[in-house]
């Protein structure tokens, strides 16, 4: 075939390098994660979830100006339109979270003011709301299939403290908003992963940004991406139900072939740096919760996968048991990893838009020879 620059991708396109980007430096051999250059423990000792953002999407930290008009900004799109209450009210109680938010954000283009739009300011103006919004839709979901009562927003509080509050309808504790908004900028960016790659494929044919997050978010609903952290979690169950040792219960995992969730990553072949951090915020959060029994299974289970596997946990590991602990359902883990991503995913879609050009490799054939002749159908 000629205009090729290779013959055969490798599977999964593994080493492949789709694109340059500017937004998140990884390095997996080193454990390094870094926006736009800055590390990733630097972010999570000393910014916030709104200043992360700030960085995502216009390249560069801000000034305490700037800050707080993105903050106020934020706050001030805070609000869904009475016919996406609707939708989410009119969607089967028993509906799986991720679904609903898949389905919810493609129906917020509806109500955009800048749906039409696809420019560099438009769609800015589309992450800061996208962003405000898949928060209150993750939170007003879970309370209208509880049958409770949908929490109106606070805008005066942070991102973090406002998606606790609309969740269980009481302002958290300082502990656990920190805890959150740690959590929100760890999962903010993550370079080409499997649903940004989807995000900037969907921009690239200069369809819109709720085109792309949609792609996106069903891109991360999968099990062997965000999917896992819920995965992880079904794990914990099921060694409660039925009584077992945890080391027990994935050691016959292993033995009948499975994969264990929340171990082993495509680009890390060290530890996950956002690993580090999640280990530590679960242990904190169970032992300031009294409830230490996830961490206790988890560290058990790290240790023998690492020891026989020799497999690091990854982001989702951690995060599983963190979220339990701050009292968000298992099937919201998934949506809760999309109410920070979306700051990456929306950078990411900016960035394609910038310079962009249509996304469309080649498929090495497999198939029958060519020319195959056409039977008629009387003769087959
Ligand atoms: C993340 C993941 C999809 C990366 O996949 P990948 O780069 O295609 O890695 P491979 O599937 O080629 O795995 C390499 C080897 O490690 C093993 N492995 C990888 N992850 C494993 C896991 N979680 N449990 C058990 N074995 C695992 C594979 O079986 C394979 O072994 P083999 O060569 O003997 O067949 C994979 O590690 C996985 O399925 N993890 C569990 C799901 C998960 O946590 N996803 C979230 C990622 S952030």
């Amino acid at each position: 075939m000629s205009g090729l620059t290779t013959a055969h991708a490798p599977k999964g396109l593994e080493g492949v390098v789709a694109t340059t980007s500017s937004i998140c430096f990884i390095d997996g051999e080193q454990g390094v994660l870094a926006y736009r250059g800055i590390s990733i423990h630097e972010l999570a000792d000393q910014s916030s979830f709104e200043e992360t953002c700030y960085l995502l999407w216009y390249g560069r930290l801000p000034t305490r100006g700037e800050l707080k008009e993105l903050t106020r900004r934020l706050a001030e799109e805070r609000h869904l339109d009475a016919s996406i209450y609707q939708l989410m009210q009119s969607v089967p109680k028993n509906a799986l979270p991720m679904d609903v938010l898949r389905t919810v954000v493609s129906a917020l283009s509806f109500y955009d003011p800048d749906e039409k739009k696809n420019d560099h300011e438009a769609n800015l103006h589309k992450a800061i709301r996208l962003t405000s919004q898949i928060a209150m839709i993750v939170a007003s979901f879970d309370r209208i299939r509880k049958s409770k009562e949908v929490v109106e927003p606070d805008r005066s509080l942070s991102h973090a403290a406002n998606f606790l509050l609309m969740l269980n309808g009481e302002r958290p504790s300082q502990t656990a908003e920190k805890a959150l908004d740690i959590a929100l900028i760890l999962h903010a960016d993550h370079e080409l992963n499997a649903s940004t790659f989807a995000a900037r494929v969907t921009a690239a044919t200069l369809s819109d940004m709720h085109s792309a997050i949609t792609s996106a978010i069903g891109c991360l609903k999968g099990p062997l991406h965000g999917g896992a952290n819920e995965a992880v979690f079904h794990i914990f169950e099921a060694i409660d139900r039925s009584g077992s040792d945890p080391v027990a219960y994935v050691k016959a995992m292993l033995a009948e072939k499975k994969r264990i969730p929340g171990f082993g990553h495509r680009v890390y072949h060290t530890e996950d740096p956002r690993a580090t951090h999640l280990r530590q915020m679960s242990r904190d959060l169970g032992r300031s919760s009294g409830q230490t029994k996830w961490f206790e299974y988890s560290q058990a289970i790290e240790e023998f996968i690492k020891a026989n596997k020799k497999l690091n946990a990854n982001v989702d590991f951690y995060s599983a048991s963190t979220y339990r602990t701050l009292g968000i359902d298992v099937d919201q883990f998934t949506p809760v990893f999309a109410v920070s991503r979306i700051s990456g995913w929306t950078a990411h879609v900016i960035e394609q838009l910038n310079d962009n050009r249509l996304i469309r490799p080649r498929a090495e054939y497999t198939g029958a020879s060519y020319p195959n002749r056409y039977i008629p159908l009387e003769a087959r």
